[in-house]
This record gives structure tokens, sequence and C-alpha cells, in this order.
């Protein structure tokens, strides 16, 4: 069976050398290992003081929300990333979406004047759909902060380096925070590592709600971090990983045609939306895998026509293109696929 789902590395494809650890009698700083901290505001041009680590981008949602607990409607793309609706119910904050199509900074902006929502998520690279940013969006996301909102950036797929417009805005706005991870960029997916840039007094709040749940973020994972950072300033292995997403991409071109992603933007997932087919998203979930590979269906992300993710980032570029193919056929013969 292929497994297309999880949006975790295959050890084959994350390439990471093997590494012994030493473990750890103590307890971590609340706020993170001074090593990690410093090397990823270095990457980014900010104060060490402007960082936190977190126990994956998980950890730094969680954290952030407890430390912000909103009591106005929370602000959730649609589709969206499972873990937003899950933190939300355990907090027992109440949420409204707004879609994330083509206009989605525009369908924010409405969503937010029509109820008053102070507390919003914004995440692009978007997931499931790997839409990006669209020019004028940072713009009226930076309007909405001057308006008074409070935005958390969800930036999960973005390499350690950010946007430096994106990453000095928050350094220098309480009411901005940028949510990272290393599980993607890093391919650490098991190591839980993630991170949180913002200006200083958010970021403090953020790290005490993250040590009032959580107590410290594990220390062994912080340095296996601050390791792997350190081995790939260079880029040398995340650009490894960028050729294989755009070499998976383009493979799946060949199985799916134009509704697989341009390669070019590298994804790492393909999503595929029929809306009106007569076959619901756990129906082609299921017939992919008695066909031998498994894909996500896509009522997991809060979507209502049917639809499916693939990950491109959790088999070998081998298993991709028989996965890819796979699906393919099964799109096909349900009448999905029309053109290659
Ligand atoms: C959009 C988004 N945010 C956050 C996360 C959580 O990342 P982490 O593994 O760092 O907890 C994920 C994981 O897939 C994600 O897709």
């Amino acid at each position: 069976m292929i497994d297309l789902t999880l949006g975790h590395y295959s050890p084959e494809v994350a390439g990471h050398a093997p590494r012994a650890v030493r473990p750890s009698t103590e307890y971590g700083p609340p706020l993170g290992l001074d090593a990690l901290r410093s090397t990823i505001a270095a990457v980014n041009g900010v104060d060490v003081s402007s960082v936190a680590i977190t126990a994956g981008a998980s950890g730094g949602l969680l954290a952030t929300l407890v430390a912000r607990r909103p009591t106005s409607h929370l602000l959730l793309p649609r589709p969206w990333f499972p873990g937003y609706v899950g933190i939300s119910r355990a907090l027992g904050i109440p949420t409204t979406t707004y879609d994330v199509d083509d206009r989605a900074g525009a369908n924010l902006i409405d969503v937010a004047a029509r109820n008053g929502a102070t507390t919003a998520l914004w995440n692009m690279p978007h997931n499931p759909s790997g839409r990006h940013e669209l020019p004028g969006e940072r713009d009226q996301i930076e309007q909405l902060i001057d308006n008074g909102a409070f935005i958390i950036e969800d930036l999960a797929y973005d390499p350690v380096a950010l946007d430096p417009r994106i990453v000095q805005h928050a350094a220098e706005t309480p009411t901005h925070l940028v949510v990272g991870s290393m599980s993607k960029s890093l391919a650490l997916a098991g190591e839980r590592i993630g991170y949180v840039i913002g200006h200083p007094e958010t970021v403090t709040s953020v790290a005490t709600s993250s040590w009032s749940v959580l107590m410290s973020v594990s220390v062994v994972a912080q340095q296996v971090a601050f390791q792997t950072l350190v081995d790939d300033q260079a880029g040398v292995h995340s650009e490894a990983r960028r050729l294989h997403r755009q070499e998976a991409a383009r493979l799946a071109q060949l199985a799916l045609g134009s509704i697989a992603p341009d390669p070019a933007d590298a994804p790492y997932f393909i999503w595929l939306k029929f809306p009106g087919a007569r076959l619901s998203s756990t129906d082609l979930a299921v017939a992919c895998s008695e066909r031998g590979v498994r894909v996500s269906a896509g009522d997991v992300f809060g979507e209502s026509a049917p639809s499916i993710r693939l990950s491109l980032v959790s088999a070998t570029l081998t298993d991709i293109k028989v996965g890819t193919g796979l699906v393919g056929a099964v799109l096909g013969e349900v009448g999905l696929l029309t053109e290659r």
C-alpha cells in the first residue's frame, strides 16, 4: 500500500544523517534553548527576544490561543488544517470560517467585518490546497491588523528564513504573530519543534502559556533541531527536498494532467476538488485505497465538496509515480478525469 496521506517526509526522502543525542535531566528554558532561538532569530534578522521555541507549530498555535483566549469568533480558513478545529474545541473558542479561494484575503476582510472578529488565522502556503499568498493580500492582512485584528499567521510550510516583510512587521506589532514549524522545512516532524516570531511581549506571553500547559519543549528535540539547522545552513538538504517535491509534482501532472499543481511551486500536496461529483470524499478515498494508494478524504479539512489530498513528501518518487497513476486510474473510471 502506498501512503500519500500525511505531509511528513518519508525517511528515504528526508536524507538525515544518523545522530546520537544524550538524555537531558533538566527542563529547558520556557522560551527555548538559546542556541536554537538565536539561530532562528539571526536567520530572520530579528532580535532573539522576538523568538520562542514551541512543541511544533501545533504547540505554538495551542499556546497562542491559550494566551489570547479570544472571546469573539476566531476566524479560520476553510478548508482548514484540522488542528485549528481541535484546539478551538478543546479551549471552547467559538469559530467562523472564511473561504480560501482566489479571493481569500478579501473573504477574510468581509467575514471579519461581519463578525466584528478580533482574532484570525491566516495560513499560506495553505494546507490542504497548497495555495500561495497572492499579490495584494499582504496589504490586506496589514490593514486588518491596523484596524485592530490580532492575526496569527501559520507559515508551517515556509522555510526557516521567512519573508522579511512578514517577520519585521510581526516583530514590531504586538497583534501580529508568526507561527513556524521545523516539521516541513527541516523534515523533523517527529521532533515536534516549531517556533513563534513576534513582538517580545506577545512572544513572552505565548512562552508563558506554553510552559503552563506543556512545561518546556523537549530539550533533546531542540538539540537535534539546532544541529540540523546548522548542518543545513547552506540549504543543501532542503534544496534536495524541494527538488523532490518539484519532481513529484511533475510525475503527478503526467498521471493527472492539468488538475495537478504547477511543479514550479514545488507543493507539498495535491488538492483535487470535484464540485458536483456524485461520489463523496470518503467514497473517493476508499476507491483509491482499494486500488493500493491511501489518500486523505477532503472532509477531514472541513471541505464539503468531494475532494481528496495527496502528499508529495511521504513517499519516494517511484511510489509517487505509481500512487498518482493509481489515483488517476480511479478518477478516470468514475469520470472525474477526462484529459491528461
Ligand atoms: C497548516 C499547518 N499548520 C500547523 C501544522 C502543525 O505542524 P507541526 O508538525 O509543526 O506541529 C501543520 C501540520 O501538518 C499544518 O499543515
